[in-house]
């Protein structure tokens, strides 16, 4: 029997920790409200809650204008066509994020275009975008994860010059700024996710900001089956969809809102405590934090694992026996998409990759992205954030499960478990074992 709770020691941690979504009055009463007003939504249109809360949240961030949509990737779409993408262009994403990033420029026959992460913050490269470009580009997508942003200094340098637009995957970044600026309102469409998850959550729900009145009148008439938005200045006539969120969801995403600042605090002061407290743990990294970013928005706390540092010992040991000392944690939380099993496009369903080419792009093979293959792979531990909103005790359960597993990996080494043969799985086969990810 070893010391680890994987090979039969004691666990670091026995207590769950805080629950996930937190509700109070706010929410009950809210919800009442709506229930018995008998006005759920979403239409009319822009309905009552939805537009309050959509205000006040592109408010937040710095936009002038903002729309409550039915979740993040819709989102996204909303923005692209919300920009006038059009079928053949070409649009720069990163290859780390999730495949709801890039699902929507294949659906509006437009083509994904993969670029590497940086190192230091796992989000978009700015450094190999240029390299990326092409006549037919037409945006940037950045992602904004692991407690970080991409350089949008870069980013909106290059966009500007060369006259492409910048939409900004803030799924991951509700709160957070670049130079004291909302995250979704530094380039020129900001999309966010409130599924369950995540910082805010409706249980599913998202939203579009921008301080650009014709891609808001874009916006306003694509998630609203075409209907002219409300200002109709620029009078654009297109077909659009049903995308509208319920005035359920909106009710509780006001009260999620309000409770948002506070939340970030606690978590930033215990993950500051967390980091502090790891430091100098032999193989073990972290991202660099940029002075650029004024603050931060820590959906998930995430850092290195070196696996050179621990010869015999693959992440996914690592993390099962992280998981059996009481932390829940993941290390394949994304994949590089072209990669993905949640990804498997076939040029037959997607005209755009054989326009105008004697063969179809084939974009699960013609891509590498060292790092993030190395991110997805090997290195990224993800700790979500709802384990950070409790004590300074609960913070530090988890920096000494962590250092715990550190000190005796040699356990691990050969170990087999059925905790590690789930960290090991990707996304697409985990349902199979796991009910619910957090
Ligand atoms: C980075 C990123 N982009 C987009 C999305 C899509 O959001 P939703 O799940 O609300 O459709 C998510 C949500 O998981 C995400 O994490």
């Amino acid at each position: 029997m070893g010391r680890l709770a994987i090979t039969g020691g004691k666990p670091v941690r026995t207590k769950p920790f805080a629950s996930w979504p937190i509700y109070t009055q706010r929410e009950r009463q809210g919800l009442l409200r709506v229930l018995t007003s008998r006005n759920w939504g979403g239409y009319p249109f822009p309905n009552k809650f939805a537009h309050v809360f959509a205000q006040k949240f592109a408010r937040f961030h710095g936009a002038k204008y903002g729309l409550a949509v039915a979740n993040g990737t819709i989102a996204i779409e909303i923005a692209l066509k919300a920009i006038g993408l059009q079928p053949g262009e070409e649009v720069i994403v990163p290859a780390y994020t999730w495949e709801g990033t890039v699902g929507p420029i294949l659906l509006l026959n437009a083509l994904p275009v993969f670029v590497d992460i940086d190192p230091d913050t796992y989000c978009l490269d700015a450094r190999l975008i240029e390299k990326a470009l092409t006549p037919k580009t037409r945006a940037i997508l950045p992602v904004h994860l692991a407690m970080r942003f991409a350089d949008m200094d870069e980013i909106m340098r290059l966009a500007r010059a060369r006259n492409l637009a910048v939409i900004e995957d803030c799924a991951h970044a509700p709160g957070g700024k670049w130079r004291h600026q909302g995250a979704g309102a530094i380039g020129d469409v900001g999309c966010f996710s409130f599924q369950s998850s995540k910082l805010m959550t409706a249980g599913e729900g998202g939203a579009v900001i921008t301080s650009n009145l014709e891609y808001y009148e874009r916006a306003q008439s694509y998630m609203n089956c075409g209907r002219a938005s409300v200002t109709d200045k620029f009078r654009h006539r297109l077909i659009g969809f049903n995308y509208r969120i319920t005035e359920l969801q909106a009710v509780i995403l006001q009260a999620q809102l309000e409770r948002l600042p506070r939340q970030a605090k606690v978590r930033q002061a215990n993950m500051d405590y967390f980091e502090k407290r790891l430091c100098g743990a032999p193989g073990l990294d972290f991202l660099k934090p940029d002075p650029r970013q004024t603050r931060v928005a820590a959906y998930q706390y995430v850092f290195k694992y070196l696996p050179e540092r621990f010869p015999g010992v693959p992440r996914a040991a690592f993390l099962g026996a992280l998981q059996t000392e009481g932390i829940p944690c993941d290390g394949l939380f994304y994949e590089p998409v072209y990669r993905s099993a949640l990804f498997p496009v076939d040029a037959k369903e997607w005209p755009a990759l054989s326009w105008g080419r004697s063969e179809a792009l084939d974009l699960k093979n013609m891509y590498h992205c060292p790092v993030a293959e190395r991110a997805a792979y090997e290195e990224a531990v993800w700790l979500p954030h709802h384990i950070f909103l409790g004590s300074r005790k609960d913070t530090d359960d988890i920096a000494d499960a962590v250092l715990k597993v550190c000190e005796n990996i040699a356990e691990l080494r050969g170990l087999k478990h059925p905790a590690i043969e789930v960290k090991a799985m990707s996304r697409a086969e985990r349902p199979r074992v796991e009910k619910r990810q957090w």
